[in-house]
């Protein structure tokens, strides 16, 4: 069990729960094509990223199997929201966790993806006592198996064509960590 009440500080980051003020920005990332590119998710209208903020505003816990933790990525000096990390707590029995992580593309090439990731492991593998944090993404996507690898994460699988979007089959990577590999980090 896990609740993320106050802000969490990196160096250049606040990871914190969403907040209603949170909708113009959100909305922005989410019909951002670079953001969308391998989500399989279409564009978000205002009205649908204002109800997602609203489920938002209580994921701020695990507290059962398939809990969703979504916190808000903010830039310290300029106070603007930049991206969002998740953790679905995937199994309470086998201490599994999934993890992701969004950014606008102003805020990419800075590595924010990889501190605001490495913060959220940390949780996952020290307060909650997760043994393994995997990933999956689409096949494609570069970045995000660059940033999963700067995580220390190993890719496990390739699935082919597992995911039907839009009329077309994808495939996806799953990438993971486990607790013992985290902690031997920089070793
Ligand atoms: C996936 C995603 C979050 C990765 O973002 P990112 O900014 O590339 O990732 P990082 O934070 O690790 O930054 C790494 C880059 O910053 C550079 N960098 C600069 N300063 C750095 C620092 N202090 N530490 C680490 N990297 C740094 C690295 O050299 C690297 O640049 P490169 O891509 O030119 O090699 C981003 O591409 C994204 O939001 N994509 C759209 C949504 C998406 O697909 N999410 C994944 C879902 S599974």
């Amino acid at each position: 069990m896990l609740t993320v009440e106050k802000p969490i500080v990196t160096s250049r980051l606040l990871l914190r729960p969403f907040v209603p003020a949170d909708v113009e920005a959100l909305h922005v990332i989410r019909t951002e094509p670079d953001v969308l590119r391998y989500l399989y998710w279409p564009p978000a209208t205002l009205d649908e990223v204002r109800e997602v903020v609203d489920r938002r505003r209580t994921m701020n816990r695990l507290v059962e199997e398939n809990d969703y933790l979504v916190l808000a990525a903010v830039c310290r000096d300029t106070g603007r929201l930049v991206g969002e990390v998740d953790l679905c707590w995937t199994s309470v029995a086998h201490r599994h966790g999934e993890f992701g992580v969004i950014l606008h593309p102003r805020a990419q090439g800075r590595g924010l993806a990889t501190e605001a990731g490495t913060a959220l492991l940390d949780l996952a593998f020290g307060q909650l006592g997760l043994h393994r944090v995997s990933a999956r993404t689409d096949s494609r996507n570069a970045a995000c198996v660059a940033v999963l690898r700067r995580l220390g994460m190993r890719q496990e699988a390739h699935l082919r064509e597992c995911v039907r979007f839009a009329g077309q089959w994808y495939d996806e990577l799953v990438l993971a960590v486990l607790a013992g590999e985290w902690a031997a980090r920089g070793d």
